[in-house]
């Protein structure tokens, strides 16, 4: 099925956010891996729990203080590399099928665009290093709004930007609660399911469920 515009979350769907960690895997150690997941873990809880409290921040420090927090809780791990992971948070590798698969989009006739946690220039710079500029109708982040998802608002800053309905829309993620909220606002959602973790969140989507972009 042939939808007008494709939205893409950013984290998780487009670039692989365990690639900093990656980066610096021989001087992290054994417990890298672990510090990337709670790293992970924790910048998504305190975006929702802001949320919550009616308390923005943006997402460039919520990442910053995950960071922080992680190495708290992972003795273990070298603190040395604290700047150059955050630093590597700006050039994170996107999936190697994506610049192919949004290409395929454009050249259908479809309008093409993120929607982000992420700040404006934390997409901007991902965008640019994974040599994504020019394949997109727009990058939405949610710094114009002052929220996070999955309030409603956010999903809505697409149906705005584009006057269209959100049934109108195909939402891709890799994050289930991302998808869970954005079939609640409407959209057509598509679970990019890299793990393979089990499904969650019922009756909130998934329309479709996928292993990677290629399958779209
Ligand atoms: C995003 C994060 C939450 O890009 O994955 O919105």
């Amino acid at each position: 099925m042939q939808f007008k515009t494709y939205v893409f979350d950013a984290y998780g769907t487009l670039f692989d956010v365990h690639s900093a960690v990656r980066k610096y895997a021989d001087t992290l150690g054994p417990d890298g891996q672990r510090l990337s997941e709670i790293w992970r873990t924790k910048q998504l809880e305190y975006s929702w729990i802001r949320t919550l409290m009616g308390s923005y921040t943006d997402f460039w420090r919520l990442t910053e203080e995950a960071l922080d927090y992680a190495f708290g809780v992972v003795p273990g791990v070298d603190k040395s590399c604290r700047d150059k992971l955050l630093e590597a948070y700006w050039t994170l590798d996107c999936y190697p099928e994506v610049p192919e698969i949004l290409a395929k989009l454009r050249e259908s006739g479809a309008h093409v665009a993120i929607l982000s946690n992420g700040s404006s220039d934390m997409l901007a710079a991902a965008v640019e290093s994974a040599h994504l500029g020019g394949l997109f109708d727009a990058v939405l982040s949610v710094d114009a709004i002052k929220t996070f998802k999955t309030a409603p608002d956010v999903y809505r800053m697409v149906t705005d930007t584009f006057a269209i309905a959100p049934a109108e829309v195909s939402f891709q993620s890799s994050n289930r609660w991302d998808i869970a909220g954005a079939h609640k606002f409407g959209f057509h959602t598509v679970w990019i399911n890299r793990a393979g973790l089990p499904n969650e969140y019922q009756n909130y989507g998934p329309a479709r469920e996928i292993g990677n972009l290629t399958e779209l």
